[in-house]
């Protein structure tokens, strides 16, 4: 199949969380299966076009403003996936993907990825590709299904394109006032109709998700969840309504995420010599300056938003910390929770440390140097540190909600092959309590070894996962095809 895939972020280029993950893995795997897939995401700042090729200049329309000159780049040294950049001085020329260094959406949001939708159809044209799938990621590219039906309802190059919205999360919509309706040139009667409009504004997801052939999210259970008003985000009827919603478990690529071949890791270590995990234990808490004591160490890393459970943490850790552990975190985000765990972390250097910012390299040590891994989510689409924790025999303490009840199995006694810790109130009572149960267990060796072993066990491929998407890309061509007839 031919797919164009969109997405504003695309690990290895640009990333501020799981969607540049599965841009990158995803498209890896569509490939290896023979479709041909090329990825579109912005230039930004932080990737180096001396190290792309140019294909020359590229017009993309924008209404009533008059068509913008971008240029197209390509990088031919990745081997893995086809990926094009739209360099495009005034809306990518940034440091930041999506906010600016203090932490504020910019304000141009709207144009900026309203043109990165636009340019990626002028994408598909430049390179003649004639496209079968249409595939948008969140917010960003959702209004691509309603593009299509407008502006290049009739393009040659679109004249079988079906389209596939996946959605990763569902707080962040893409609202906006209606002056972007004319560049994206959509006409009125999509405002109109029950498509972009909500409360005399506009709503990105609202129009990929009504305006999409096929949905899906990245988890079984967070398909069902969006159903409700408690993860729907007010969005919840119209996801009731959808036909062809479909919950598809991310993969991980185990290329980047396996303790065996981590290149980023003091000491690699597999199932067989899980001996040597502990080497990294202690290069994770020289790292800190922890003592290097035998006690359990558990590991958080994520943005610090208010989905990671991050109140919850902050709640609980004057109750954490009367604990005989050790608490790793690394993470940005919140400006409130940076300033409390660096509080926390000078208050307690023996027993708690935290990095804030962005780090690759930190984020593989301590999924590699700890006992545990928390993710107290109030909501997880997918979640993908679980799951990387699963392979490096790092048991994970999850809240039981979206992919992260997909993907643990909880101790509990009658769950086959458990390999970790679920809790289901979202409260520090809850937290603490599981976490304290998890360091009882961690005491009975046997027991633990045996969650490591079924963790390390755990394999979820992206392979499987593509197979799927392949279905739901024949499914979302089936329904266009029955429509147009
Ligand atoms: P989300 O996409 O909601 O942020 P996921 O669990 O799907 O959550 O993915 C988060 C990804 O971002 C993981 O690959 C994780 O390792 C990475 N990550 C998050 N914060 C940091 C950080 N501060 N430093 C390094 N990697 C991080
Ligand atoms: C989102 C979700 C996360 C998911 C990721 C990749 O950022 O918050 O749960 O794993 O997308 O799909």
């Amino acid at each position: 199949m031919n797919i164009l895939f969109v997405a504003s972020e695309v690990a290895g280029y640009a990333k501020s969380g799981g969607l540049a993950d599965v841009a990158a893995a995803l498209p890896k795997a569509l490939k290896k299966r023979k479709n041909n897939i090329k990825v579109v995401m912005p230039r930004y700042y932080s990737i180096d076009k001396f190290k792309l090729t140019s294909l020359g200049s590229m017009g993309v329309p924008m209404g009533n403003w008059g068509e913008f000159w971008c240029e197209l780049f390509q990088d031919k040294n990745n081997k893995d996936i086809d990926i094009y950049f739209i360099d495009y001085e005034r809306f990518f020329g940034r440091n930041g993907l999506y906010d600016d260094e203090n932490g504020y959406a910019y304000a141009d949001n709207d144009e900026r990825f309203i043109f990165l939708s636009k340019a990626s159809f002028e994408v598909a044209k430049k390179l003649n590709f004639k496209v079968d799938i249409i595939h948008s990621n969140d917010w960003h590219t959702s209004i691509m299904p309603t593009i299509l039906k407008s502006k290049y309802k009739y393009d040659e190059h679109f004249k079988n394109s079906a389209t596939v919205l996946t959605i990763h999360n569902m707080q962040h919509q893409g609202k906006f006032s209606t002056k972007i309706l004319d560049s994206a040139e959509v006409g009125w009667e999509a405002f109109m109709s029950d498509n972009l409009e909500e409360f005399g504004g506009v709503n990105l997801l609202k129009s990929g998700i009504t305006q999409s052939d096929a949905v899906s999210t990245v988890s079984p259970k967070y398909s069902k969840e969006i159903t409700t008003p408690e993860f729907g985000w007010g969005l919840e009827g119209y996801l009731q309504k959808r036909e062809l919603l479909f919950g598809i478990l991310n993969g991980v690529d185990y290329d980047e995420w396996n303790p065996a071949i981590d290149k980023y890791i003091a000491k690699n270590y597999d199932i067989d010599t899980i001996k040597d995990k502990i080497l990294n234990k202690r290069d994770l808490q020289k790292i800190f300056n922890l003592p290097q004591k035998d006690i359990p160490l558990i590991g958080f890393v994520g943005r610090f938003a208010t989905q990671k459970g991050i109140e919850l943490i902050a709640g609980a850790i004057w109750d954490l910390l009367q604990m005989d552990i050790q608490i790793v975190i690394l993470g940005s985000g919140e400006k409130w929770a940076e300033g409390f765990f660096s509080d926390v972390a000078s208050r307690y250097p023996d027993k708690f440390a935290t990095f804030i910012g962005y780090n690759e390299a930190l984020a593989h040590k301590i999924e590699a140097g700890s006992d545990m891994f928390l993710m107290p989510s109030l909501f997880e689409p997918c979640g993908l540190n679980q799951i990387y924790s699963l392979r490096y025999g790092t048991i994970p303490i999850v809240r039981a909600v979206g992919g992260l009840d997909d993907t643990i199995k909880n101790l509990d006694g009658y769950t086959q092959n458990p390999n970790g810790f679920k809790f289901y109130e979202a409260s520090k009572y809850a937290l603490v309590n599981t976490v304290k149960w998890a360091v009882d267990v961690y005491y009975q060796k046997e027991v633990f070894d045996n969650l490591i072993k079924n963790a390390m066990q755990e394999r979820f491929s992206w392979d499987k996962a593509a197979w799927k998407y392949e279905k739901l890309y024949k499914l979302a061509i089936l329904k266009r095809e029955l429509k147009n007839e």
